[in-house]
């Protein structure tokens, strides 16, 4: 019911729900990841979790198969003695993969989300929102981000990998829910539908979105005093122009982008090979898909 208010956003954007298979690395028990999850659902679509079993923050793009889990997953959400990969056992679509963020992302795609799809794979890849920032030199060992890269570049998924300012741990079923995590949930889904809405394909071939969301607080605790501002993951002192926006050839870096006073968000789009800053060309088409909620920086 908490989300009640985005019920009506799908069908005004002229969009189907669609197939999303969702990670992060904080672990499939913390409650961003949930928060959003129950978010996207709420706006129509199918969604598949499928995250690590505890905290694998930090670890990139590391894969290696799934073991059996002999401690109880974090926050008590799975009994220990349980296998390599497990689910809620009353809302199947919640699963837990005893591996890194990246593994987790390939069981997903590849085995636990398609048997609820009639054998198809996902649409879209989602992760996170992160509990803390992935700006910058950050990208490179986010396992947020390492799952999202994975979906673009090994499995040809368009991704957005999310990321909240605003840290500290919450389990799952953490009650009430924190305007943080609502807050972060709300706005993930605000893109992540601008994304769908804007038609397929969602996002060019090899690019991830990272978006980064400032803390909540102060005179930024509800999304819609949030702005959206397309950036840079690196600094781009030798690097080709930009795409031309806001009077610049040069886009803001995103970590720039969040510490600006005013509630702002960062949009990168980001070369999944090597987690850089995508080349103008991508840029424009992501540019020219999100314009109508783009803004510049003052
Ligand atoms: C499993 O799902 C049920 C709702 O079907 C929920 O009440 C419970 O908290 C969930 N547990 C975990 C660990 O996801
Ligand atoms: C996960 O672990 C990292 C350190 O490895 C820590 O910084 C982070 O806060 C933890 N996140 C959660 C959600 O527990």
């Amino acid at each position: 019911m908490r989300f009640e208010p985005l019920l009506a956003v799908l069908p005004a954007l002229g969009v189907q729900g669609i197939r999303i298979i969702q990670s992060n690395d904080d672990g499939w028990a913390e409650q961003y990841v949930r928060t959003f999850h129950d978010a996207l659902v709420a706006s129509g679509h199918d969604v598949v979790l499928s995250a690590p079993a505890e905290n694998k923050s930090g670890t990139s793009s590391l894969d290696v198969e799934p073991s059996a889990r002999s401690s109880p997953c974090q926050y008590d959400s799975c009994s220990a003695g349980s296998g390599p990969i497990g689910r809620n056992a009353t809302s199947p679509r919640l699963n837990w993969v005893n591996s890194f963020p990246v593994t987790a992302m390939r069981y997903g795609i590849d085995t636990i989300a398609p048997p609820f799809w009639n054998g198809q794979g996902p649409e879209l890849a989602v992760s996170g929102p992160n509990v803390g920032s992935n700006l910058f030199l950050a990208v490179q060992f986010s396992g947020t981000v390492g799952a999202a890269a994975y979906a673009a570049k090994q499995e040809k998924i368009p991704a957005i990998a999310f990321s909240g300012a605003s840290e500290g741990t919450l389990a799952w079923n953490t009650s009430p829910v924190p305007q943080r995590s609502l807050v972060y949930a709300q706005l993930a889904n605000t893109l992540t539908n601008a994304v769908i809405a804007s038609g397929k394909p969602y996002l060019p071939e090899d690019v991830f979105l990272n978006v980064n969301f400032p803390k909540v607080e102060g005179k930024c605790t509800q999304a819609s005093q949030f702005k959206w501002v397309l950036s840079r993951i690196n600094i781009g002192l030798f690097s080709e122009k930009d795409v031309e926006h806001c009077g610049s050839d040069r886009l803001p870096m995103e970590s720039s982008v969040v510490d600006t006073d005013g509630c702002y968000i960062s949009i990168s789009v980001g070369d999944a090979n090597d987690k850089t800053t995508a080349p103008a060309e991508k840029q424009a088409v992501v540019l020219k898909k999100l314009q109508k909620m783009l803004t510049c920086l003052p």
